[in-house]
């Protein structure tokens, strides 16, 4: 608790972006200024812009018509960690602690309190500038839905419909050619979307970082599905699932990123494999970006918008360092720290797991 009576809040979004963005934004700073008198302070890209300085001071203009407008008003930046901040040095990228410029500028602009928006990344640069005195309040946004102290990170659910929608269109083509299509979501290390798209688009193998899949139990699956009905197979995989013996497959690793991985590349492989071992015409799809880009689903823009007007209620209050978090049907708070402290991965023995095998979806494990 902090009893100064806060006038100015900072907000930024951090890390990579995600449908619902400007919606939390938007339910921010209508409460902060229309009902409470506040200023808002709109920080540009991210940590990265904390670090540099841009800032501007938001209207109502800028958060009008916000609601279902993808991406972000105020930019991001999943390079900007102030702690492990990449800079240009005489031998190529040094990275330093850029800690002490965030907490100048926090002080120079005369902020009570700063409102971030991100994934577990943010969270964890949230939970050190709150060790540093920094009042602070997190906000969950990821389409990976991996942040174990909330029941849903908002953006999850528009992720999860374009990936259906994705898959559904596949199944005309595929029945049309007797294909294999394979199509490879995002998620890093979590299984979430590629678990809930396949499901709910009927995908027939669905492979998830949580169950390292087995090669061979795979060829059976396609294999046996080329010779019945319309001859053709889904396989959705999320980008960290990986093979018993293998390791996950990386597009590149950067070090100026806040996480370091980047992921892509198990869809075409195992599109490779099939095609190598079972000779069926195999096709692969990455869905990328499409799955952040976009209007958030009236979901989303429902659960950021009580996601931001409960973070300026907890500003209001002083009660700082906290995330706000969906328990149930209710949006209530965690501590930072509490927050940070695992991750939300699919529980291999789980309800939905148990579910989906009982409609015959194969995990590529048995
Ligand atoms: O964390 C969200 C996410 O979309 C992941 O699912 C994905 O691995 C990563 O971000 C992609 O990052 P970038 O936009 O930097 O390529």
């Amino acid at each position: 608790m902090n009893n100064k009576k806060v006038k100015r809040i900072g907000i930024l979004t951090g890390g990579g972006d995600c449908p619902g963005l400007n919606a939390v934004i938007r339910g921010v700073a209508k409460p902060a200024m229309n009902d409470h008198g506040l200023t808002v302070v709109g920080i540009e890209d991210g940590f990265e812009g904390f670090v540099e300085g841009r800032m501007r001071e938001l209207t109502r203009d800028d958060i009008a018509g916000i609601i279902g407008l993808g991406g972000t008003i105020l930019g991001t930046s999943n390079k900007g960690d102030p702690y492990h901040y990449p800079v240009e040095g005489l031998n190529g990228i040094e990275i330093v602690d850029a800690s002490t410029r965030v907490a100048k500028h926090y002080k120079g602009w005369g902020l009570d309190c700063i409102i971030a928006i991100g994934g577990d990344g943010t969270m964890h640069i949230s939970n050190k500038l709150a060790e540093m005195g920094i009042n602070i309040i997190g906000v969950p946004k990821t389409i990976d839905n991996d942040l174990d102290a909330t029941d849903q990170t908002f953006g999850f659910d528009t992720a999860l419909s374009i990936a259906t929608e994705a898959i559904d269109r596949l199944h005309t083509t595929a029945s049309a050619h007797h294909r294999v299509m394979v199509i490879e979501v995002m998620g890093r290390y979590a299984g979430w979307i590629a678990l809930q798209a396949g499901l709910a688009g009927g995908a027939d193998v669905i492979l998830i970082p949580e169950i390292s899949f087995k090669w061979d139990v795979v060829m059976r699956r396609v294999i046996e599905r080329s010779t019945r009905g319309n001859r053709y197979s889904i396989v959705c995989v999320a980008e960290g699932a990986k093979a018993a013996d293998e390791e996950i497959v990386i597009k590149e690793t950067d070090i100026k990123r806040t996480d370091p991985i980047r992921f892509g590349g198990i869809g075409e492989h195992i599109s490779r494999r099939i095609t190598q071992e079972t000779g069926l015409e195999t096709r692969t799809t990455i869905l990328g970006h499409l799955q952040r880009g976009g209007s958030p689903t009236a979901y989303d823009r429902v659960l950021a918008t009580r996601y931001g007007t409960k973070a300026v209620e907890l500003a209001v209050k002083g009660e700082f360092g906290r995330m706000v978090s969906l328990k149930g049907v209710h949006v209530t708070s965690v501590a930072i720290k509490d927050a940070i402290s695992k991750q939300r991965l699919v529980p291999v023995s789980g309800e939905i797991i148990t579910s989906a095998r009982n409609v015959g979806t194969n995990f590529g494990d048995e």
